[in-house]
């Protein structure tokens, strides 16, 4: 290179052109020979030396273990096969590179939309070290994979849906279901000492005596199966029918949580193939609610599939004898409100999960209006659980969710920790007069009747002849609003009672002017 450089300097042009020439010849001599070189050691080599079923084991805390399985079959540098985990099955479809150092990107259909995944790896002597980053900056993190038996993890086949037929009215959830469940908080953490704590809270602080019923465990409870094909708990739940009995003596109901899938959406046991036996399981424990997570199945089935696939569970719970609220949880695809009853369903979800922040919270209560109309008694829209306590949103924000929820017939599932929240979030989820709203007995949902920027104004008609009416104020700051009743079609004069301030408003006919915090409601009933 010093060479070349001074030649430059002397601005010799023929001299230049000359060296330019030699040096581009040098250059593709250089890389002819890289690529010779490279293709003779692919060729010393072992055809197919990815060729396998390879498994990472990650064990969780409660004996199960995760299961990644990259099934493989290198041809030269082709590299095809699958590759499963948690709920999810990819084709390979994309491969760079050998042995030494590959890529893979796997993809799968999810109903509408396509996933993919990609991988990179290398074989270090009998181990497939292989990582997948999140975004491509990311770091990679690194899994190490052996190999196993042919056939281990493999998806099991198709068992093909049951024709459609209308299952018959459980006659539970006559108002929305309320109660509490684990995921929220808890996630995988979730335990026999946890759910009895929780129940001896809920009996204990005056949520039981508000209506608060269904202690319902979620993902993670799920063990193997036995030689019989009997489902298993694993180590965090030791006995659930002791767990089952526990709660019932405190007068309280218990839930669990299921997939018509292999998998759960944490990767543990679905009930795919094992329906009867499944809910007989859980009758026997004394399970009085089951929520049944789309997750696994969709490697299996299409999602114009999902009526029957949650019809054949909804005829099992019904077969096994004991009363038990059939929760359909697929994030609201296929507009599970108009089939989600005529499958057996109690309560169905409308939205993908929750989370703990005014965003995701408002994303999902405020476009509920248009389901409104497939609420009814035993039937329920779902818009998730509470986030009431968990520590993302303010108490202001947190009453919202709570007026929010109740004015649209939601099912009030608490989901914090009911051992350790302060009197003030206690408070707003036992608020008696908001709950007999959510509870009213003719389980209509709200509409929203008005709108202007950040204000909106939601009413639902109560049992009596009463309403409901909730004003939200989604902007940051404190607004001023005038609420005319005529305008909302309350035309003969009634009694306006504050539902959080638990006292009649003076002076609030024929119109009721209200400031509301900065992502606040102000919550009535209008009754004569
Ligand atoms: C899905 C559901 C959640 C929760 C988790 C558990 O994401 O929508 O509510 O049950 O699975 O894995």
């Amino acid at each position: 290179m010093h060479h070349i450089e001074s030649q430059h300097h002397c601005h010799n042009r023929r001299g230049s052109v000359v060296l330019a020439t030699i040096l581009l010849a040098l250059t593709f001599v250089r890389i002819s020979l890289g690529i010779a070189l490279v293709r003779a050691r692919q060729a010393q080599l072992p055809a197919a030396d990815l060729t396998g079923n390879w498994v990472v084991r990650t064990p969780n805390a409660d004996g199960t273990f995760r299961l990644t399985y990259f099934n493989l079959k290198q041809e030269g540098s082709r590299i095809t096969g699958s590759i499963r985990l948690t709920q999810f099955y990819y084709l390979i479809v994309e491969s760079t590179g050998g042995a030494e150092g590959f890529t893979i990107t796997g993809t799968m259909k999810d109903g509408k939309n396509e996933r993919r995944v990609k991988y990179e790896g290398k074989l270090v002597r009998d181990e497939l070290r292989i990582g997948t980053r999140r975004r491509p900056e990311d770091q990679l993190t690194e899994l190490v994979a052996h190999r196993t038996a042919a056939g281990e993890g493999a998806l099991p086949a198709r068992i093909a849906p049951p024709a459609l037929h209308k299952v018959k009215d459980n006659g539970l959830a006559r108002t929305p279901p309320m109660g509490w469940n684990s995921w929220n908080k808890f996630a995988g953490r979730v335990d026999d000492a946890t759910v009895r704590s929780i129940a001896d809270a809920m009996a204990g602080n005056g949520m039981k005596d508000a209506g608060y019923l269904y202690i319902n465990i979620d993902d993670t409870w799920e063990g193997g199966r036995d030689p019989q094909g009997n489902i298993q708990t694993n180590k965090k739940f030791p006995d659930m029918k002791a767990l089952g009995d526990y709660v019932h003596k405190k007068g309280l109901k218990l839930g669990i949580y299921s997939s018509p899938g292999p998998n759960t959406c944490a990767g543990y046991e679905g009930s795919y193939g094992h329906e009867d036996q499944d809910a007989r399981t859980y009758a026997a424990w004394g399970i009085d609610y089951l929520k049944y997570d789309w997750c696994g199945a969709r490697t299996i089935y299409t999602d114009e599939e999902m009526p029957a696939v949650y019809q054949k569970m909804g005829d099992a719970l019904l077969a096994s004898g004991r009363p038990i609220v059939y929760s359909l949880c697929q994030y609201g695809r296929l507009d599970v409100w108009k089939w989600g009853a005529d499958v057996g369903g109690n309560l169905w979800r409308t939205t993908g999960d929750i989370r703990d922040s005014w965003d995701s919270m408002t994303r999902i209560g405020f476009t509920q209006n248009e389901l409104a109309q497939w609420a009814r008694p035993g039937h329920w829209n779902d818009p998730d659980m509470l986030e009431i306590g968990n520590g993302g949103m303010s108490e202001t924000e947190y009453k919202t969710h709570m007026s929010l929820w109740a004015i649209l017939a939601a099912p009030l599932l608490a989901g914090n920790d009911l051992r350790s929240m302060s009197p003030a979030i206690l408070a707003i989820l036992t608020n008696r007069e908001v709950i007999a709203v959510d509870q009213d007995k003719d389980g209509k949902q709200s509409t929203r009747v008005w709108k202007s920027g950040d204000q909106e104004i939601w009413t639902r008609p109560l049992s009596g002849g009463a309403h409901a009416v909730a004003v939200f104020n989604r902007a940051a700051e404190t607004r001023k609003l005038s609420v005319r009743w005529a305008d909302l079609g309350i035309s003969r004069k009634s009694r306006v009672r504050d539902l959080w301030e638990h006292k009649d408003a003076e002076g609030a006919w024929p119109e009721y002017s209200v400031m509301i915090p900065g992502h606040g409601v102000v919550m009535v009933r209008v009754s004569r």
